[in-house]
């Protein structure tokens, strides 16, 4: 597992500049004011910092953008990045310097001297989320990352300021790591005991069994993982931080640990990519991880679902029916619609055991949805204006893609089977909405619920601000939030 190089911060020395070792930054706003550190390192570098800033290169660079002087003479250092960004700078636009900071750094130290900026705290989580490699199975040049410090002239302020903000990297990492790491080594009981060892941040965790599962009526969910030789299990992660009797919010993720459609297999193109389908899974377990670090006030369970999707003489076939935990049967006309299968039984047990107050999924539900909606934004289904508005607000101040789609009685009647209740495909018009009308059919009219389908924004083949290639960790930041503002 990779881990997060910690942030140090501390008051402003500038008579250590011209000593640092890797990289140095500073930071100068848009309409070129120097602070004291930049002009100890304009002094130091006799005008080249002042020449930089009357330069067009400078005039024309956007706020967040990070200009790089090499081998400075009169100093140590490698590098000496000019972060250009207003002083009076908000969360989002410090964050994304931050990460532009990290880009550039590799395994070199950095030493930022921020001086008084405003959000700093946002700037160190931009570079801590930046920050990441998925180095676990690259025996040559696995590298890790330069050490980071960060001063300021209220510095135990940004200290504590940030600390929260660590925590929620720390969830994000651990999600990109699951989702990167192939599924012959993150079988659903090597993922149940990753879960496990949660424990001792606080988190009771439970792993049920497929007996138990069998016990509960969990069919549908055992049909899907009844072709592998990894058995199927379902995950529960408590979080205790808020009133003692308070409803909790549900997490519920898909947790299919590789999906080669089953009988109804996928193509050989493209199927590696399928290590990625316990994403959902993923993201909930980050997100439990990021609580349970900066001890949220909240009561918060997550949930997630296990299995593999292989086939086998053991596999479901297309044309099987089977019962869900509900009560309801299920005509599988596709063993690779089989995410759903899982969500409906985990969702309804969720609303047994725990009657939530709120249940949000995530999955990597449908390729459908990556048609509507590219990898920009993930695709939001609600049966609640206030929880869905919440969230979306929630995602937005946090740079995670989110948008809105629709319901309604129309795709929900093309889920009708000839011999069981429902289908578990409706066709291919609308894919994304009608699996999203299919795992409402499990979800009880009282509970506000939130689908998030996750399945173009988990993983990304280029890089984007926040990550390089590969796992993004979205929706853990989102999800964080969401519960700072509305259950805290
Ligand atoms: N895991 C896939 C969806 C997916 C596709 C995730 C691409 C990430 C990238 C899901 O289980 C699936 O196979 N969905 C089918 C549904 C269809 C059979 C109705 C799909 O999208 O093709
Ligand atoms: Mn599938
Ligand atoms: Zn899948």
């Amino acid at each position: 597992m990779s881990s997060l190089t910690p942030i140090r911060f501390q008051p402003t020395d500038l008579d250590t500049m011209a000593s640092a070792e890797g990289r140095v930054a500073i930071i100068i706003p848009p309409e070129g004011k120097m602070d004291p550190a930049a002009r100890r390192a304009n002094r130091l570098t006799k005008g080249a910092v002042a020449r930089l800033v009357e330069s067009e290169k400078f005039t024309k660079a956007k706020s967040g953008q990070v200009i790089a002087l090499a081998w400075p003479a009169g100093m140590a250092a490698e590098a000496l990045d000019v972060l250009v960004l207003s002083r009076r700078a908000d969360a989002a636009e410090a964050r994304k310097a931050g990460a532009s900071l990290a880009k550039l750094q590799g395994v070199a130290p950095l030493h930022l001297m921020a001086g008084g900026q405003n959000r700093a705290e946002q700037v160190a989580l931009g570079i801590a989320l930046r920050n990441y490699r998925f180095d676990a199975h690259k025996t040559a040049d696995a590298e890790t990352a330069g050490d980071v410090v960060i001063s300021h002239t209220k510095s135990e302020e940004i200290a504590e300021a940030y600390a929260p903000l660590q925590a929620v990297a720390e969830g994000v990492h651990m999600t990109r790591d699951l989702v990167n790491e192939p599924a012959n080594i993150l079988t659903t009981t090597d993922f149940a005991n990753r879960l496990a060892e949660m424990e001792s941040l606080g988190l009771k965790v439970e792993v049920l069994e497929e007996d138990a599962l069998a016990e509960l009526g969990m069919r549908t969910l055992l049909s899907v993982g009844q072709g592998s030789v990894s058995p199927s299990k379902v995950v529960v992660m408590k979080w205790d931080g808020g009133e003692k009797d308070a409803a909790p919010l549900a997490l519920v993720g898909k947790g299919v640990v590789f999906d080669t459609g089953g009988i109804s297999l996928k193509p050989a193109g493209g199927m590696e990519e399928m290590t990625m389908d316990m994403g959902g899974a993923g993201v909930v377990a980050g997100t439990m991880r990021a609580l349970a670090l900066r001890k949220a006030k909240a009561n918060v369970v997550g949930l997630v679902g296990l299995v593999e999707n292989m086939p086998s003489g053991e596999a479901t076939r297309p044309g099987d029916v089977v019962k869900s935990m509900k009560g309801d049967t299920v005509e599988i006309i596709n063993t690779d619609a089989e995410g759903r299968l899982v969500l409906c039984d985990v969702m309804w047990y969720a609303q047994e055991r725990f009657k939530p107050a709120g249940m949000i999924d995530l999955a990597t539900l449908t390729g459908a949805i990556i048609i509507g909606l590219g990898h920009e934004n993930a695709g939001v289904f609600s049966n609640d204006d206030t929880l869905c508005n919440a969230f979306l607000k929630a995602a937005s101040a946090e740079d995670e893609g989110a948008w809105r789609m629709p319901l309604g009685k129309g795709y929900d009647d093309l889920l009708k089977s000839r011999i069981a209740d429902m289908k578990n495909i409706g066709g291919r018009p609308a894919g994304s909405i009608t699996a999203a009308q299919f795992l409402q059919r499990f979800v009880k009219e009282e509970t506000p619920w939130i689908h998030l389908d996750i399945a173009g924004v988990a993983l990304l083949s280029g890089e984007s601000s926040y990550a390089p290639k590969g796992a993004t960790g979205w929706g853990v930041r989102a999800l964080s939030r969401l519960v700072q503002d509305h259950f805290e």
